[in-house]
Parts: C-alpha cells; structure tokens; sequence
C-alpha cells in the first residue's frame, strides 16, 4: 500500500484534508508533549542519511527558514542550504532546471522553498513529478514556505495548532479577532481555509478600510460557512460586547501602498496598535498572536505586553519548529503509516462537458433566409442565447478570432424562434467535425452552445457545448498576475492551466488568482 504522506507537495492549506491536518496536530502534540516529559522520540526520525532536504529561500527569513532547518537536522537527515546568491540561478537558469538537477544527487529529497513568485511548489510538483517519472527517481516532496502574497500553508499549520492548545483541543468552535494589516498579510488570507479545522467559525476582521481583507477572501470565508464582522479599529471593536478570546495580529506592510496611504499612516498604524487603555476591555483567559517578525519602530502588539499572561505568541514561535518536525516526518515517511482518515479532495471533477442533444427534424425549405444554408459542414448555434445583443457579437467575434476560423463563412445575430431572445450562429461550409480541443475550446468561450454537424443538408449529429472543469495547454489563455509563476516573463516550462471554481470563473492552478472565462484569454 502506499504511504498516505510520503512524496507529497504541500503548496497551500488545502493540500492536506482536514483529517490529514487533524493528524499532524496530534503528531505534534505528541511530539511536544514527549519532549516535555524527557521520553524517547526517535520514533519520530527519518533518522535517514539518504533523505535529503534542500532549503532553498529566494526571500529573507528568519523564523521559517531556521525552524525548518533545525526540525531537518532534528531528523538526522541530509542537510542542504541552497545559496541562492552564489548559484548559476543567477545566470538565468530556470527554476524548474535547477531543481531537475539537485533531485538527481540523492535518492529521496524534500525542497523548502520560499519565494517571491507565486504557485512555485504546484509548479514543480507537476514538472518534477513528470521527470522524476521519467528518470526513474523517487519522486521528492515540495513545501511552501511562503510565495509572494499567496500563501504560507506551514505558518497557518502552527497557528492552528496554537489556537488548538488554546481552545484545549475542543474543534466545536472559535470566535478569532484578525488585526492589522489584513489586505497584504498573507497570514490571514490562509485563514480562510485553515480555521475550517474549528466546526463554528466567528471571525472579527479589525482593519481601516484601506487595510481590510479583500472580498475574495471574505467571499471564501462566507462560503465556508465562517460569521464574519468588520471593524475601522481596535477601539471601535471594544465598544461593543463581543470580543474575541483569540487575536491574530499583523504587521503593517505600508511600504508596499502609494504615498496618498503613506500620507496618513500614524492614524493607520494607531487604529490597530494595543493601547495600555483597552486592557481593562480585554476578557480573562485572551491571548495575542503574531506570525512575527514585529515592526521595530511601530509593534502592533508593544513590547511591554511581552510579559503579561496575553502573550500567545511566544509558545507559538516554539510550536512553529515542532510542527515542522512533524510536516518533515510526515512527507518523508517516517510517519503517517497509521492515518486512516479522508484524503485530499480533487480540486475539480472531470465533468463531462460535451452533451449529446436530440436532433428536431424540420422540413428543408426551398428558400432559406438569415446565414447561407450549409450543404455539409459545421453550425454552432445558440450563441450567447439571451445574452444582450453586442454580448452576443463579442462572442462570435472571439469564437473566431480564438478559433482561428478566419475564412469565407457566415455569422449573424438572430432571434430565436417564438422567443424574445437572440443568440448567435456561426455557418461553416465544409468542416467536418471538431476535436476535443476545439470542442473545449468553444465550450469555454461561448457556455450553452450547440454544435451541429451538417451532411446533404441534415444535421446528423447535435452537441451542446458546456464551461469546461479545466482549460490548459491554449496558447490563447494565461494568468494575468505578474507573480504568478505561470506568467510568461519568468519564463518556466510550464502548461498554464485553469479550474472552474463556479458557475463563470476560472482560478489558476498556480497562484489560484480568480478570473471570469473572459479575462483569461489573451
Ligand atoms: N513568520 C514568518 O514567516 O517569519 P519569517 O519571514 O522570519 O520566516
């Protein structure tokens, strides 16, 4: 039987299933609590001079970085701290290269990677995975530790493990205030998925409106069934009644905004900073946390705090390097062996997308009028049906230019039989058929379509087109944000592709940015 862990990638939270994280937190839990009490935890070890673990880090660390590496040398593995700054990297040498080549030098290998572009470790899971298959290696294991404004799956682990303690390990419920930068912090935007650990979420986001969580993430917070309440600052919160036991502060990245927010950071940063006056608001038993580093000069969370029974943080600094050891065992093999919960969904179901539809025999008239009638070819039909008449020419228009359907046929805009509605139709002479390429295609641009496969005059064959689970490998489709690893200008060897997330969006594989279909055509 394979090992449920071992070889796998974790690139984003939901890389693990909610039992898988469940079992990482009692493995850790075990583990901390084993080292408390002096007991014997070679039973955690890859213990394992084979197994390889690369730390490559394209951004500055200090927490993520030396945690992991001391939770490698806990293991009694090989050690490798790739130097990004000396390395042949730097002569424009592709990641995806650079990482073919280290998986060659031992037979089973981990990656830390952190890095400034975004969906690195989905890339290399994939791309590697092909050439390790390939090659006949082992395939190696990819972690994220931080990529661009993306994610930071382990930071979220350890964080839910803090609140987990906090909580006594009760998963009934948690009611958390988020504070602080909510727009740039990465740090809450992976809390949308990692608090579904908890059963009833209530989530206080307390930011100026110029730091507030952006709406995709409330929208997946919503949308896991997470109660959410905003809040202008930490003042305004205190005035009402209900208040958090649970508060996750972040630093300010002001840095990263124009001068207009810069011109007006003292009030930004005092309307989530902890003031001596509040304490008195703050209920018995709360605790602060931060994923740190704090802000030398302005702190949200003041250092004078760092003495008092509200500091949260400090345990979960040390929780940061216990939770590795486990995520390191665990991809690595050494444990797992024993986890019998759900695993990983997929992310999207290979629906079927081209539907068989009955054909209406109609009379064939002498005299036709609208589209030149099609002796033999293709119809596509119902194009945008009830969709705004210059909608409907878009469509068209960009069915041909996509589809490269470039010569003599025809086009029109008609209204539909008996109905007040219109819809597209495109008439081409002489195609016989279409293949599933351009049958995803066309169902990706125009959903709800027909296509009609016309012999002497009578349509044999009769297809409705729906929105595709995925659309990749189209040289016309591409992510349009600049980090995303999958953007042409990094310049990896790569099959941009796209999942349907609902009804008429599209995420990227990558950097799991969201898109209406529209927007993902070039
Ligand atoms: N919390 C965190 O990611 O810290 P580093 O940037 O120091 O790794």
């Amino acid at each position: 039987m394979n090992h449920p862990f071992k070889g796998r990638t974790i690139s984003v939270v939901e890389d693990l299933s909610l039992d898988e994280q469940w079992y990482m937190y009692q493995q850790t839990a075990k583990l901390k609590r084993s080292l408390k009490e002096g007991k014997d935890v070679s039973s955690f070890r890859i213990n394992d001079p084979e197994f390889s673990v690369y730390l490559m880090f394209f951004e500055d660390s200090t927490r993520t970085k030396e945690s992991f590496r001391n939770a490698a040398l806990f293991h009694r593995c090989r050690l490798n701290v790739f130097d990004a700054n000396s390395s042949s990297f730097n002569k424009k040498e592709s990641l995806t290269d650079t990482i073919k080549m280290l998986t060659g030098y031992s037979e089973k290998s981990l990656f830390i990677i952190r890095s400034p572009q975004e969906g690195v470790c989905r890339m290399l899971e994939t791309n590697i995975g092909d050439y390790a298959e390939k090659m006949d290696f082992i395939q190696p294991s990819f972690i994220n530790a931080g990529d661009g404004k993306h994610e930071h799956p382990t930071q979220e682990f350890l964080d839910e493990f803090s609140f987990l303690e906090q909580n006594e390990w009760n998963r009934d419920s948690i009611h958390i205030a988020l504070v602080g930068d909510l727009f740039h912090g990465r740090t809450v935007h992976s809390k949308a998925n990692g608090l579904k650990i908890f059963n009833n979420v209530s989530v206080d986001l307390i930011a100026p409106a110029e730091l507030s969580m952006p709406s995709n993430y409330i929208q997946i917070m919503k949308s896991n069934g997470f109660k959410i309440r905003e809040f202008q600052s930490i003042e305004s919160y205190l005035a009402q009644q209900d208040v958090a036991k649970i508060w996750y502060f972040t630093r300010l990245q002001l840095e990263r905004m124009g001068d207009k927010v810069l011109d007006k950071a003292d009030s930004l940063r005092s309307s989530v900073t902890f003031k001596r006056q509040y304490l008195k608001d703050i209920p018995e038993g709360t605790k602060f946390y931060h994923p740190l580093p704090r802000h030398r000069v302005y702190p949200v969370i003041p250092p004078w705090l760092d003495s008092t029974d509200l500091n949260g943080y400090d345990e979960q600094s040390v929780n940061g390097y216990l939770t590795r050891i486990i995520e390191i065992g665990l991809l690595g093999g050494a444990l797992g062996e024993d986890f019998t919960g759900a695993t990983k969904e997929v992310i999207y179901k290979d629906e079927e997308f081209v539907i068989g539809a009955p054909i209406k025999k109609k009379p064939v008239r002498d005299v036709k009028t609208g589209i030149k009638p099609v002796e033999n070819g293709i119809v596509i039909d119902h194009i945008g049906f009830g969709a705004p008449i210059p909608k409907i020419w878009n469509q068209i228009d960009k069915i041909r230019k996509t589809m490269e359907l470039n010569y003599s046929s025809s086009h029109g805009v008609f209204s539909s039989r008996n109905i007040d509605q219109y819809k597209g139709i495109i008439s081409l002479p002489n195609i016989l058929s279409f293949d599933r390429r351009q049958m995803k295609m066309l169902g990706a641009i125009a959903p709800g379509c027909t296509v009609n496969i016309v012999k002497n005059q009578e349509v044999k064959e009769k297809y409705r087109l729906l929105m595709p689970p995925r659309i990749y490998n189209f040289d016309q489709i591409s992510c349009r944000n600049t980090n995303c690893i999958s953007h042409k200008s990094h310049n990896e060897p790569i099959i941009t592709m796209f999942y349907r997330s609902s009804e008429d969006r599209y995420v990227c594989k990558f950097c799991e940015k969201s898109y209406s279909f529209d927007e993902i055509w070039n």
